[in-house]
């Protein structure tokens, strides 16, 4: 890896201000972990029926922004993209945190902040993707998926007013507002500082050469990955990244001509990318990851843990702190190994949480077994299988299918998530704790074989040659 110091400080800062989005989708998606109880109680909804909807609403919208953002990603370019999704999810946000008319409100502000957040999913990666230098395109693109974990990690800190299980209020301008409210009203600072923050940061040079912008491309490049680029085409080995923009600007140059749209996605020459594409982000749902983020408290609560807010905080410690792991260890062991790691790991921890469900065990022993197994299973998720398929998309779509497959496979990656989230209470209801979490081992058995047998590696190569490589090899 380059010193990062190599850098310009534009990189970092456009990096940072990306991250922003990430962290949105993680906040929606882990704030009514510990504030849901509270919600249904203050709103008068019933907590089982309508407390799932509210919860599966941002992910219906989610299912909806990304099958959109692509092709908004495709006309305006993913940076401005990002920027204007935070109309979304500023009112999504306040329109949560006021929850006018009740349940409706708060469904309606759910499903905006929903759609914010999945078409963000779709942005970010492919933004940093856009913007990053070979060398360090894994790590950086990994830490989309850590801001995904800080986000779930606020929200569940932001909860622990809620850990002795008692309403929470504060006095604003002399009225009593429910602690829930102000959660949601701390989303607005992300969404209000990426928008201005964006304003300052290059669009993607990826982009603008595929439009042909080639001049105001390599003035992005400049700013980006430094003076080197003040000279077009001089390329020296030993300064960093020189020849990643030259590669992925002639394969963007190659395919500005080939016009893209959901019918190419049919075409033979893709079959082997889309199978890639969108088979990751299925199965990082059916590693059944999201039943922890969405109910680990309840599931705690359920194996007997006194503190279930405490143990999901630590739950969501471990994920930050994986990730973290994972994005140094992208661009060494690579996405592959890593991936197929994280599958067998989860299944054996899912498949020991199971067993110790079915054995006689006293209520604290199988507590701490329970936290201790789902703390094995979430490091497994977040060393491989969280981040990785975030990092994989923009990598193996080639430009002229980008927009429409990675819309296409990220709503796929939420529709996914929306299936765990509606049948995961059934599940419990139907088969118990142990019987589900057989199921979801015996699907990361199927996940590693599938990355054993298919996956193809991407570090340390430039977009252009993975892709050729991939659409030479049916
Ligand atoms: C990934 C998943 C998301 C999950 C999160 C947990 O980003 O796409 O569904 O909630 O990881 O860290």
């Amino acid at each position: 890896m380059q010193s990062l110091k190599a850098y310009p400080a534009m990189l970092w800062i456009t990096v940072c201000f990306a991250l922003l989005g990430s962290y949105q989708f993680g906040y929606h998606l882990g704030i009514l972990n510990t504030a849901l109880y509270w919600v249904t109680k203050d709103l008068g909804l019933d907590f089982t029926s309508q407390g799932a909807v509210v919860v599966s609403a941002v992910v219906v919208g989610a299912v909806v922004g990304s099958l959109f953002a692509g092709q908004a990603a495709d006309s305006m370019g993913p940076k401005k993209a990002l920027l204007i999704n935070n109309a979304w999810l500023v009112a999504g946000t306040l329109l949560c945190a006021a929850a006018p008319g009740g349940y409706w409100g708060l469904l309606t502000g759910r499903a905006l902040a929903g759609i914010g957040a999945g078409a963000a999913s779709l942005y970010v990666p492919r933004y940093i993707s856009e913007v990053a230098p070979i060398s360090i395109r894994g790590a950086l693109a990994t830490l989309n998926q850590a801001f995904i974990c800080v986000g779930i990690l606020v929200a569940y800190l932001v909860g622990l007013p809620y850990r002795h299980n008692e309403p929470q209020t504060v006095v604003i301008a002399s009225h009593l507002v429910s602690w829930w409210r102000i959660m949601f009203l701390f989303g607005l600072v992300p969404a209000i500082l990426q928008a201005v923050g964006l304003l300052f940061t290059p669009e993607s040079p990826v982009w603008l050469h595929w439009k042909g912008r080639g001049a105001t491309a390599r003035y992005n490049e400049y700013r980006l990955l430094g003076s080197r680029w003040q000279e077009e085409g001089e390329v020296d080995a030993d300064e960093p990244n020189v020849e990643e923009p030259l590669q992925q600007r002639e394969a963007a140059e190659e395919q500005s001509t080939i016009e893209g749209g959901w019918g190419a996605l049919l075409k033979r020459r893709y079959r082997r990318i889309m199978i890639l594409a969108s088979a990751l982000p299925i199965l990082q749902q059916a590693s059944g990851i999201n039943t922890v983020v969405f109910y680990s408290s309840d599931v705690f609560a359920k194996a007997g843990l006194e503190s279930p807010v405490l143990g999901s905080i630590i739950v969501g410690s471990v994920n930050v702190a994986g990730t973290m792991l994972a994005a140094t260890l992208m661009d060494r062991a690579g996405r592959r190994q890593l991936l197929l790691t994280s599958h067998i790991v989860m299944a054996v921890c899912l498949f020991a949480l199971a067993v110790s469900t079915y054995l006689p065990l006293s209520a604290v022993v199988e507590g701490v077994v329970s936290l201790v197994a789902v703390m094995g299973f979430v490091l497994g998720f977040s060393i491989g299988s969280g981040p990785i398929p975030w990092v994989y998309l923009p990598e193996v779509l080639p430009n002229e299918i980008k927009g429409a497959a990675a819309a296409l496979c990220t709503s796929l990656n939420w529709l996914s998530n929306l299936i765990v989230g509606l049948t995961f209470p059934a599940m419990l209801a139907l088969l118990h704790l142990g019987g589900a979490y057989l199921v979801y081992a015996g699907l990361n058995v199927l996940g590693a074989i599938f990355v054993a047998a298919l996956m193809v590696e991407t570090k340390q190569r430039s977009l252009a040659q993975i892709q050729a490589q991939l659409l030479h090899m049916d």
